[in-house]
């Protein structure tokens, strides 16, 4: 069977789902020619997942299942599985990139990584294969043109990401967070990008009278860290309104998760409490420890921004992603140190400048929106997280 009479006699592979991926076309051609479905069967479940399991009802015909549970039939089957799409991850060699490259490699796209490695660390990438690694700072206008050649979606994701940083050194961090964000929106327009889906942040928040934070609650940045990431995540709505151009902001709630740096001043809160138990210090807890917030394992986050580089109602949106809970940071150091099986306390020192006192996200929007649900729970985040940092700490001290 040709691709032609293949794609006229199957119900699922539409012309429009061939035409719409070359590439994919390419890829599979070779076993649509097969009589039967069964090497195509094959080659999708090698390709795409392991834990599918492929029935093939009459011919053309077939059904996707993981164990017992009916995944896709009929046309969805064919199109989601068979479209392949190039991706650019800004920021892809740090924390939350290196994840989204892993994630999108593991589903079959092209992926494409832009970092400075100013934050980021090219070993973050090591371990997946077939990422194309461009080094460059995206606050120059042709660095930004030449990543998004040629790419279907850009998850801009590049940035520098402390409130305390920024305090600091507001005009580093504005350069990073503001200026680069509009060369890649204005690069990602002109090259055709499709979509583009912001790493926008819950500091935008503030502190507002009302828990938990919806999106259409008024920003009150508190630091310039906030006040960027605002200004960008309303570049990114009125490149939607303005000129049409495709872009959702998803609102990160302090995520956390394996590959999170712990070797700063600046590194998240959980990654510094994971380091100092594993080492058997005191973690610094700045204020009295009863600010709280809603911490999201990086698989949660993954999950959102994938969702949203797709969702047909998002374009324009701005929708947070996060677990929709709270927990102080003494609550916190309580459950670590039960995980680790320790009881060290903290030194308490004076509250940052620029904090937010309380975080917790409403996702009732990324819900309708995006089907979006937490998959990874704090306590198991924070196993995870643990694991990867003793593992972590094992190869140092080998090397
Ligand atoms: C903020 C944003 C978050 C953003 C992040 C980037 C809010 C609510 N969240 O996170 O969306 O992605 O910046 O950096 O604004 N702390 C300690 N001891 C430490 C380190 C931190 O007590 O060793 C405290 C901080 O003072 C803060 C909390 O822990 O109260 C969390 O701090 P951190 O992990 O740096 O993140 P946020 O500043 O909350």
């Amino acid at each position: 069977m040709t691709l032609d009479e293949h794609q006229a006699s199957s119900p699922f592979v539409s012309e429009r789902t061939f035409s719409r991926r070359r590439s994919a076309i390419d890829v599979v051609a070779p076993y649509l020619a097969v009589p039967g479905v069964e090497r195509l069967i094959e080659f999708l479940r090698v390709a795409f997942d392991a834990q599918l399991t492929f029935r093939s009802k009459t011919g053309t015909h077939f059904e996707v299942r993981i164990g017992d549970s009916m995944l896709m039939a009929g046309q969805h089957f064919a199109s989601d599985l068979i479209t392949m799409a190039s991706y650019l991850v800004t920021g892809g060699a740090g924390f939350i990139g290196s994840h989204l490259a892993e994630e999108l490699v593991r589903r079959g796209h092209r992926v494409r990584v832009v970092d400075s490695l100013i934050t980021g660390k090219r070993r973050n990438l090591d371990h997946i294969s077939g990422v194309e690694f461009l080094e460059g700072d995206l606050a120059e206008t042709n660095v930004a043109a030449r990543a998004v050649e040629g790419m279907d979606y850009v998850l801009h994701q590049a940035a520098i990401p402390s409130v305390p940083r920024s305090v600091k050194d507001p005009i580093t961090s504005n350069r990073a967070n503001i200026d680069a964000s509009l060369n890649i929106l204005v690069a990602a327009r002109d090259a055709g990008v499709r979509r583009l889906v912001y790493a926008g942040s819950s500091s935008v928040y503030g502190d507002t009278p009302t828990l938990p934070k919806r999106e259409d609650m008024p920003p009150n940045p508190l630091s310039p860290y906030a006040l960027q990431k605002l200004v960008a995540e309303q570049y990114c709505q009125m490149f939607t309104r303005l000129y049409g151009f495709e872009t959702v902001t998803i609102r990160y709630f302090n995520v956390f998760g394996p590959r999170q740096d712990p070797g700063s001043p600046y590194s998240g809160v959980i990654s510094l409490f994971s380091t100092a138990l594993l080492e058997g210090r005191q973690p610094t807890i700045y204020g009295d420890g009863a600010q709280t917030r809603d911490f999201t394992y990086v698989a949660n986050v993954v999950d959102g921004v994938l969702r949203a580089s797709e969702a047909p109602d998002a374009a324009g949106e701005v929708i947070n992603v996060a677990c929709g809970t709270r927990i102080s940071l003494n609550d916190l150091l309580r459950v670590m140190n039960g995980i680790v099986g320790t009881n060290i306390q903290a030194i308490y020192e004076k509250e940052r400048a620029g904090d937010v006192r309380d975080s917790q996200a409403d996702i009732t929007k990324a819900r309708t929106l995006l089907g979006y649900q937490p998959i990874v729970s704090l306590e198991e985040g924070l196993k995870h997280t643990l694991d990867w940092c003793r593992a972590e700490a094992a190869a140092t001290a080998g090397r």
